[in-house]
């Protein structure tokens, strides 16, 4: 585990060391002496800002961004107007790049303003060639592009970087490598996500993931078990254990290991209150992970359960490798033997092929599994991905009209699952305090229900009872008991 190295004792006059994370350790401890000399020269602070896009993935990678700049020493900040700004990009879905390009124009005001300003862009985005193109020729003031393989080279990248004058790109198209032990500064200090995989080897045929974030790669359960004992003594009562596809972890380990095998050593971390994870692919939920669901005291009653299409049609052109019988199948099993969970889903609306049939088939599914939540995508075409080539494209209209039929049926079952709650008493998490009435303070149940109610800042972190009274739509208002 990271635990303070004293960078000021590394020789950064001699050379980097080869082995990793010893040599992000020397290069870190060379940005912190150009920042230092920058900061001594304009008599202030330098000052960082990270900004994410994406997942939760992108979330965890971001905290380790920032805590690689807190030991450079830049100052962080929410406020982009700063000295070094770096974004966490998602590729997803196309609205998801045109969001990064029109906040790259705002970005690109600002260092007109102040030209000493560097800018960089990481994460998904940065893995299509077609993207370093564009923001090669359209986005000269970037400073530092890399991608996701490379990532924990950041030190090493923002070194160069600031010694140089001309665009720094460094992309990979795969790694097999996993660097432990590189600092990390949390956003919240009472939870915290832990990759415990990287990548994903399902091709579902609509999906860029597999082609930007290479192939399925586990962490060794002992590093994992270490992290996790190092957050909570470090004041962590929850975790969410981070993967594209966490039911397939620990298959390609040296000594093989289950998910749900990983959950139980997990379990037995003391202090530890609350664990949670993301994301499942039903293909790969076995019953031994329902069982440890059942048992555990700890395991958060919350299953995210992407369905993507209720048509198995549309499942099989998908390649999810499930149909409709099998997946409801697994929703009411893990109703039944869990009753309190909330399930979750994703779904995609517009798929190639994809007829107001298919759609009604997908509704009718959302009414049997009734999900606490559903988010709803519109199909957004990837290039690279197989998906991408099928012609049967459904016209726009019919999605729209589809896509508002789903999502009112989606809103519907939530409300009705939700509102079950109504007048009992939960334990929450409080995580912050309510952005528009600050006498209210926000947290969250174990099923991941949203709940405000009277309190005050003391109470972030800690976890209380709270009665749910009134239920409007997703979350509820409440008093603590
Ligand atoms: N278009 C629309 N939605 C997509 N998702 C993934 N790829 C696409 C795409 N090309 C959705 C899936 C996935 C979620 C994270 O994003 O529903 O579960
Ligand atoms: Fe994409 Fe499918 Fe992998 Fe999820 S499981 S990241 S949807 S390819």
């Amino acid at each position: 585990m990271y635990n303070e190295i004293d960078l000021d004792k590394i020789d950064i006059n001699s050379e980097p060391p080869t082995e990793e994370p010893a040599r992000q350790y020397y290069f870190m401890a060379k940005c912190r002496q150009i920042v230092k000399l920058e900061s001594e020269r304009l008599g202030r602070p330098l000052y960082a800002c990270t900004q994410t896009f994406g997942c939760q993935m992108n979330a965890r990678d971001s905290e380790k961004l920032a805590g690689i700049l807190e030991q450079a020493g830049y100052k962080l900040t929410e406020d982009e107007n700063a000295d070094f700004v770096i974004y966490n990009t998602c590729t997803v879905r196309d609205n998801a790049n045109q969001r990064v390009y029109g906040r790259l124009g705002f970005l690109n005001s600002m260092k007109k303003k102040n030209p000493q300003m560097k800018i960089a862009l990481c994460g998904c985005m940065m893995q299509e060639e077609s993207v370093i193109d564009k923001i090669r020729k359209s986005y000269r003031f970037v400073d530092l592009i890399f991608g996701t393989h490379n990532i924990f080279k950041f030190a090493e990248l923002l070194c160069t970087m600031l010694e140089s004058e001309s665009m720094i790109i460094d992309i990979w198209k795969d790694t097999d490598q996993i660097v432990e032990d590189l600092p990390v500064e949390r956003k919240y200090p009472f939870k915290s996500g832990i990759n415990i995989m990287f990548g994903c080897n399902n091709f579902c045929s609509y999906c860029i993931v597999p082609y930007v974030r290479g192939r399925e790669r586990s962490r060794n359960p002992k590093d994992i078990l270490r992290e996790i004992e190092a957050l909570v003594a470090d004041g962590v009562v929850e975790i969410m254990l981070l993967g594209q596809n966490v039911n397939s972890y620990g298959k390609n380990l040296e000594e093989p290991v289950s998910f749900a095998g990983l959950l139980r050593e997990v379990e037995k971390i003391k202090g530890l209150e609350r664990i949670r994870f993301m994301t499942s692919h039903p293909k790969d939920l076995s019953d031994e992970l329902i069982q440890v669901m059942k048992e555990s005291k700890k395991i958060c009653r919350h299953l995210h359960l992407p369905l993507q299409s209720g048509s198995t049609r549309i499942l099989q052109a998908m390649n999810r490798r499930y149909t409709r019988e099998q997946y409801l199948e697994l929703a009411l099993k893990i109703r039944r033997e869990i009753p309190d969970i909330a399930i979750t889903t994703d779904i995609i609306v517009g798929f190639p092929g994809e007829t107001p049939e298919d759609i009604e088939e997908t509704i009718d599914m959302v009414k049997q599994v009734k999900y606490e939540n559903a988010f709803t995508f519109i199909y957004s075409r990837r290039t690279g991905t197989p998906a991408a080539a099928m012609e049967n494209r459904v016209p726009e209209e019919t999605v729209k009209e589809g896509f508002d039929k789903l999502l009112k049926v989606v809103q519907d079952t939530a409300r009705e699952r939700v509102a079950l709650l109504q007048g009992q008493v939960h334990t929450a998490l409080v995580e912050e305090k309510n952005e528009q009435d600050t006498s209210l303070m926000t947290g969250r149940l174990s099923n991941n229900t949203i709940v405000h109610f009277p309190g005050d800042d003391s109470l972030i972190g800690k976890i209380v009872d709270v009665r749910l009274e009134e239920c409007h739509g997703f979350y509820y208002v409440g008093e603590m008991v």
